[in-house]
């Protein structure tokens, strides 16, 4: 055996279950170490949650509960998720363990050993009530720019402007609305900006292999310093109260979270090894023999919103903390996905709930081919589009794959006891198959999962058309042809045998069963095995589904909320939702016909949040005499109080619509695509609330 890999994915917040992205990247990496294995790779492949930092800590504050017991709940629910989708860690841990703890604690002193460790005042908002320390989303007040209220104190909702949180008007903490003060306290830094730290990340960025070449370019961007990025000292400490591990010899200080989630990837390795559970996977180094060994490769797999913090700091931590840690080989960093273009956000995840596609029956196998399908290696996002889906999978998986064995095996069962011979002997064949392997091998190793879908499909159709071309059905019905129909089934069912080994990554549990109940292995196939012509094949059994598209409406229809979102039903809530991005311009309409719609300006006089309301917020508009109350699934774009007083525009003869929180008289009109929005329309100044619009 030479190399080992040491592969691992992000760390997820250990505050809320997997969205669809999580079981994406999740694939995404299983699929390339079930490779590594069938190629006879020795891999460690591990996961763990990232339970530190404020919003836990507050988020259990408000549960009345421990985040301990928060952290706890959440990692219960990862087992349904993993197994459910085939995902095969071979350990799971958590950023809040002893080993975290330990490895944080000795990386930071070998850090400030190295003298890359300073010490500094620095000024910031306190909640006198909370007792704590604010960072920047715990800060609201009125926009320095727009005076926009309620804005948050990074950043302007309403007119996009930039600040600092103390540039903010009247500021007040969003935790207990007390008004904050400035407060200095010690903060212990990372000195990136040191010339080691600068000259080690040129050198590492500019080896090819580390990082993709755009990635590599993007974190040069932060070093080279251009535009509003550069490279500065990392503050890696917060005061308490902080849900976190404590830095040594400081009291009352904590790593910031960022420092100690990723030495969490090595905290998992550590449990992992230290557990004994290694062992069965051939591992019998100590933690820190196998990280320094040569022939180790360590691989993180990553979304591209964290490239910062894996291609930066985390080398240059790992580099200046020295032996036994080792510098990242590969940080493979992917796109994000969306559904049906719609872009997905971190707290409310998409219209897809993972957990809802299991419970309704939806086969893993299908979403992870799909997703195969659509995955290369570059840093591109990748849509999930529902008749896409259906189409692929059934196409692909059913008509091309399965289809197959289905046709070919009741012949040989049939005619032949099961026994299946080579009249033209096997060299030919083995000689395709050999080449097969090899292509998409490579592309697999590569990470090109979508080239090496169509290669492997691009094989399925030719056995497809060679079987057809010699038509075993009419060859079955004459005797004399018993040669010919034997030639015909054995070239199918080896190319079969192939095709399962290729899929073998990415349909694991499928190619299981073909392993063991066609060809009667005893053990899972491995990639080699395609080089061998089965000899015996057992009567078909029914291998896979065609999906029905009924089981996607059953999918969407998931949270009431998300479905009022992604319908087009105009009458629920902004005409935004109403249509498709992209889709073609309705036809002409009269005059007459528009003037039927009752366009009206509005006044917002109250915007509230709704318990239960994922999407919707219910407003409140005067329109100069009459009240209206109106549901509009604007709550990602708005916060209530910021929308107050605000004029837009409201459709005022629709259809009134009953709706799970109450009747909605009316829309209100916004603009969006799959960039961005809802943006609500204003009218310019002077309108009044009631003006009519023509
Ligand atoms: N806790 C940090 C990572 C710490 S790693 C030491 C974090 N957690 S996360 O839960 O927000 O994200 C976990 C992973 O999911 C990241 O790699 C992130 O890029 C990925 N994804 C989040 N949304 C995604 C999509 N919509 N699509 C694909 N991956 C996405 O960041
Ligand atoms: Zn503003």
């Amino acid at each position: 055996m030479s190399e080992t890999f040491f592969v691992t994915t992000a760390l997820p917040y250990a505050n809320g279950p997997f969205h669809i992205g999580h079981i994406m990247e999740y694939i995404q990496a299983d699929i390339w170490v079930r490779f590594q294995r069938l190629q006879g790779k020795r891999v460690h492949f591990v996961g763990a949650d990232d339970a530190h930092g404020a919003p836990i800590m507050l988020k259990a504050q408000a549960e009345h509960i421990t985040p301990e017991a928060l952290v706890a709940r959440i990692a219960a629910d990862r087992p349904r998720y993993l197994q459910g989708f085939h995902i095969g860690f071979d350990h799971w841990h958590s950023t809040h363990s002893s080993e975290n703890t330990q490895l944080s604690q000795d990386i930071y002193r070998q850090l400030r050993a190295a003298g890359l460790i300073d010490s500094r005042s620095v000024e910031q908002f306190y909640d006198p009530l909370q007792g704590m320390f604010l960072a920047d989303r715990y800060i609201k007040g009125e926009c320095p720019k727009c005076h926009a209220k309620d804005q948050y104190g990074d950043a302007c909702e309403v007119c996009g402007g930039v600040y600092a949180p103390t540039e903010l008007i009247e500021p007040y903490s969003a935790l207990s609305g007390a008004k904050p003060v400035l407060r200095s306290s010690d903060h212990f830094f990372f000195r990136l900006s040191d010339p080691r730290c600068v000259a080690f990340l040129r050198q590492w960025l500019d080896q090819p292999g580390h990082v993709q070449p755009q990635v590599a370019n993007k974190a040069r961007e932060w070093l080279d310093g251009q535009g509003e990025r550069t490279l500065s000292d990392w503050d890696i400490s917060r005061d308490a109260p902080y849900f976190g591990i404590p830095i040594p010899d400081a009291p009352g200080k904590f790593f910031y979270v960022w420092l100690d989630a990723p030495i969490g990837y090595l905290a998992a390795l550590k449990s992992y090894i230290d557990s004994g559970k290694a062992r069965a996977n051939g591992e019998s180094r100590t933690f820190a023999q196998l990280l320094a060994a040569a022939d180790t490769r360590q691989v993180h797999f990553i979304g591209k919103d964290i490239i910062y913090f894996h291609t930066l700091f985390w080398p240059a931590v790992l580099r200046f903390a020295g032996a036994p840690y080792r510098v990242p080989d590969n940080v493979h960093v992917h796109g994000f996905i969306t559904v049906s273009g719609a872009k997905m956000s971190k707290s409310r995840g998409t219209g897809i709930s993972p957990l809802r596609y299991l419970e309704i029956g939806m086969n893993p196998e299908w979403l992870r081919y799909y997703l195969a399908a659509k995955l290369n290696a570059n840093v591109e996002d990748l849509d999930f589009n529902p008749e896409d889906f259906v189409a692929r999978v059934n196409s692909d998986l059913i008509g091309k794959y399965v289809n197959i064995a289905s046709r070919a095996t009741p012949f040989v069962t049939r005619h032949f006891a099961g026994s299946i011979d080579y009249p033209t002997g096997t060299d030919e064949l083995v000689e395709s198959a050999r080449a097969a392997l090899e292509l998409v091998g490579a592309s697999y190793m590569a990470r090109e999962f979508a080239r090496a879908m169509r290669q492997i499909m691009t094989f399925a159709d030719r056995l497809n058309q060679d079987f057809d071309a010699r038509q075993p059905w009419l060859l079955a019905k004459d005797p004399a042809q018993r040669t010919a129909l034997q030639d015909s089934c054995a070239r199918a069912l080896y190319g079969f045998k192939v095709l399962t080994c290729l899929l073998a990554p990415v349909l694991p549990a499928l190619a299981e069963r073909v392993g063991r109940e066609l060809f009667g292995l005893q053990r899972p196939l491995n990639w080699r095995d395609a080089l061998e012509p089965p000899r015996h094949i057992h009567p078909y059994r029914h291998l896979m589904t065609r999906i029905d598209p009924k089981q996607l409406d059953a999918l969407f229809e998931s949270a009431a909320d998300i479905s009022l979102d992604t319908k087009p039903e105009p009458q629920t809530q902004s005409a935004a939702a109403a249509t498709t991005p992209g889709a073609p311009a309705p036809a002409t309409l009269s005059i007459e016909e528009f003037k039927r719609i009752d366009l009206r300006v509005a006044r917002i006089a109250a915007a509230e949040h709704i318990a239960g309301a994922d999407k919707l917020l219910k407003l409140t508009l005067e329109l100069g005499g009459e009240t209206r109350t109106v549901f509009a699934g604007i709550k990602s774009a708005y916060e209530p109080a910021a929308l107050v007083g605000r004029l837009t525009v409201l459709v005022a003869n629709l259809a009134p619509r009953k709706m799970k929180f109450g009747l909605s008289e009316g829309m209100v009109l916004a603009a969006s695509d799959e960039t961005g929005g809802p943006y609500l329309l204003a009218p310019d100044s002077g309108a009044t609330p009631g003006m009519r619009i023509s």
